[in-house]
Formats: structure tokens, sequence, C-alpha cells
């Protein structure tokens, strides 16, 4: 339990911030988003399969990185945009949803589960809107078994505040497709 507070308040596992997410679990979020959208990808290059897939839908993609010196605590498009969709960096998870509340658009990050079984999230999201996509696997980042669940944690995007979505397999062994950020 010490462990995983440390994880959520320092960071102190960084490794875990370099996991992209597979195309399959980009999916799911794509039938929630209004037509010809314009979408900020705030931890994504251009081959992200977020941006890859949001643009095959039809949407209007800026995206932004570290590696880009964008960084997302003090960089934000100056165009007009409609959501902020991504996968952030897991050690600073509460730091991100701390500025997504304050820059006040819809959006949709993925985020495990278990994060909800500790008291920081919970008295981070007390009075706060949060809707939450569940996906009904828990799907692989690197082809190995996933041990838990990663869905989007979603701000003025859900038509309700939990929808769980089917997914065909899990990405791991036979199945695994790897991002094409990786
Ligand atoms: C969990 S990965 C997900 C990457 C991509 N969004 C995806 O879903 O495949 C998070 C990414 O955010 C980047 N990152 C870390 N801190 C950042 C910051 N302050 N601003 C922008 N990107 C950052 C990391 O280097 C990492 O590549």
């Amino acid at each position: 339990m010490k462990k995983m507070k440390s994880w959520l308040k320092t960071g102190s596992f960084n490794e875990k911030d370099e996991y992209y997410t597979p195309k399959i679990l980009v999916e799911p979020i794509l039938k929630y988003l209004k037509p010809n959208s314009y979408i900020w990808c705030p931890f994504d290059t251009e081959k992200s399969e977020f941006v890859i897939q949001l643009k095959e839908a039809g949407h209007n993609i800026f995206y932004s990185h570290i590696w880009l010196g964008q960084d997302f605590f003090n960089y934000e498009p100056e165009e007009h945009y409609d959501y902020i969709i991504s996968n952030p960096p897991f050690t600073r998870k509460l730091e991100v949803l701390d500025r997504l509340y304050k820059l006040n658009k819809p959006f949709a990050m993925i985020l495990g589960l278990p994060i909800l079984n500790y008291q920081e999230i919970g008295n981070f999201f007390l009075g706060k809107d949060l809707q939450l996509l569940i996906v009904d696997k828990k799907v692989s980042f690197d082809g190995n078994t996933a041990s838990f669940n990663n869905s989007y944690f979603c701000r003025d995007i859900l038509p309700k505040g939990i929808i769980f979505e089917h997914l065909e397999n899990n990405n791991s062994r036979k199945h695994f497709i790897k991002s094409r950020m990786t």
C-alpha cells in the first residue's frame, strides 16, 4: 500500500510512462465523438494510435508531446479544439487530471481502473463531473497478459455516467498488435 501511494504521489515508477495505447483500445471512444471535431492529443506523436485512428475517423487533430518540446503542463494549442483525448503519463495522473479540469474542456483519458481504489483519487473527484467508459477486457499494451483494466475517464463526452463496451480480444499473445508509436 505504501509503495502504491508513493507511485501515485511521486511517480517513482517512471518507466510506466512509456506504454503506448494499442488500436483496439482507441476504438471504443470513437462513436461518442461529434463528427469532424477538433481534438488535442497532448501526449502523442504523429505515430500515436490516437492520432492515426482519430484522423481516419474524420477528425482534425492537434498533437503534442514532451519529446517535441511541448509540456502538457504549460502548453495548449492556440487553435480552437473540442476535446482532449489521450493516454497520459501514468506517474503524473493527479497533476494531469488537475490540469484537465482547469482547462475546462471535454476530455477522455485512459487510466487504470485500480486508481479508483485510492483515497487520493476519491478525494480528488469529490464534487467533480466524471464519466467512465469501461471496456470488458484487460487490454495488453505489450503482448503479455495485463493485470488490470485500462479504461476511459471522461468529462462531458458520454451520454451517461458509466458505459461498458465490448472488445473482441484483450490484445495479448496471438492477438497482440503493437502501437505504431512504440
Ligand atoms: C502512457 S504514454 C502514452 C503515449 C500515447 N498517448 C499513447 O497513448 O500511445 C504517455 C506519454 O506522455 C509523455 N509525457 C510525459 N510527460 C509529459 C508532459 N509533461 N507533456 C507531454 N507529454 C508527456 C511520455 O513521454 C509518454 O510518451
